[in-house]
């Protein structure tokens, strides 16, 4: 910062998974810093155009006018890039004995910012991303955070940009499978994103009138899905669509993932919907298909709701940094945005609240939880 605190120059990062209002917020961020009199600067894929520079022959970090940010509002991804590998908090380091040691390499990014006279970073990002946001403000940054993720796992915020989009594509994809599961009398799984939270799955399944809902908050039973299907066809109902997130697991049993955690790198999840369809083909004898959204639902143009909530993220980013405010993440508490400070956000996870209205509302519907009740 410089010596009188006034902002002259700001950066912009986005990291982790891509969401559907990255570049909205972006585009905000940009305009609204430029009308207060501001230099913006988006910094290549997370941090890594500041720690690795000789990647981009253009620069690791790029000046953003106008012209850079025109017309990308409604656009999916980020112009910046993004990654979800290489946490600059334990950044794994090859020794020279082959072995892999985890470094934290923030010093080398407040570094930077004081050494090119950045006065502040406004971190765009989800629990990873906000966690190194935190980190970087206690070493003195100034920083501001954008809550931003389709499995909308944030606390302290009543809901993160990307989910919106992620859930209409799902109710949308559900609602697809309704006819063509009826018309071959087939049980159809449905696995969604949402790492270990149910968000997507329980709002698109009962958005999407899916008969079975499998969230991680709420370990099931496949006896129970079973039950459930079999009492639909004693009823004539001669299909029946079951949504599982990613995260599920049963009562019994472990989650599915597709590789372990690396050095600053998550688990990567899936597979439940292919195990739960091959279980459920055998204990009922219907003809059985799985369908896995994965990736679909971070790409596409964002919701109308996505592109304003990223929108009004952006610009009350630049007044947070305007007011003076650091180590906040601004967070729409409805019909408000207002500022959480990270250390309430950082390391924390918004699940599910299994005896919530949502999931009540599903239960009264007659949506099977896989779960005794
Ligand atoms: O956090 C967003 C998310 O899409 C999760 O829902 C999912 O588990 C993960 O990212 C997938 O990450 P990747 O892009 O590395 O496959």
């Amino acid at each position: 910062m410089n010596s009188n605190n006034t902002i002259r120059r700001i950066a912009i990062s986005t990291g982790g998974g891509d969401a559907p209002g990255l570049n909205a917020v972006i585009r905000a961020l940009v305009v609204s810093a430029l009308n207060h009199g501001w230099e913006c600067y988006g910094i290549r894929e997370g941090f890594n155009g500041v720690l690795f520079p000789e990647r981009y022959p253009d620069g690791g970090i790029i000046r953003l006018n106008r012209d850079r940010v025109r017309g990308i509002t409604h656009l999916g991804g980020t112009i910046l890039g993004t990654t979800n590998k290489g946490n600059p908090l334990c950044y794994p380091l090859r020794m020279p004995d082959g072995s892999i040691r985890e470094v934290d390499r923030t010093d080398e990014i407040v570094s930077y910012f004081a050494k090119h006279e950045i006065d502040a970073l406004v971190a765009i990002g989800g629990d990873g991303s906000l966690t190194i946001a935190h980190a970087l403000a206690k070493k003195g940054l100034r920083v501001v955070g954008v809550p931003k993720t389709i499995d909308n796992d944030l606390d302290k915020t009543n809901t993160t940009f990307g989910f919106d989009t992620a859930v209409s594509f799902a109710t949308e994809s559900i609602d697809r499978l309704h006819s063509t599961a009826e018309s071959h009398q087939r049980v159809m799984v449905v696995e969604v994103m949402g790492r270990y939270a149910g968000w997507i799955a329980l709002h698109s399944g009962i958005s999407g009138g899916a008969h079975a809902i499998l969230i991680p908050e709420i370990p099931f039973s496949i006896e129970r899905i079973a039950a459930k299907i079999r009492e639909r066809e004693s009823q004539g109902r001669i299909y029946t669509i079951v949504v599982v997130a990613e995260g599920a697991r049963p009562e019994d049993g472990h989650r599915a993932i597709v590789s372990q955690a690396d050095v600053g790198q998550a688990e990567r999840l899936g597979g439940i919907g292919e195990q739960l369809a091959r279980t459920l083909c055998q204990m009922t004898g219907k003809d059985t298909r799985t369908v896995v959204l994965g990736h679909l639902l971070r790409g596409g143009s964002p919701t109308t709701f996505d592109r304003l909530a990223a929108l009004r993220f952006g610009t009350a980013a630049v007044r947070a940094l305007e007011s003076g405010h650091s180590g906040v993440m601004v967070a729409l508490h409805h019909p408000n945005v207002m500022y959480v400070p990270l250390e309430e956000v950082a390391g924390r996870m918004k699940a599910v609240p299994p005896d919530c209205d949502t999931v009540q509302t599903g239960r009264d519907l007659g949506i099977c939880f896989g779960d005794e009740t």
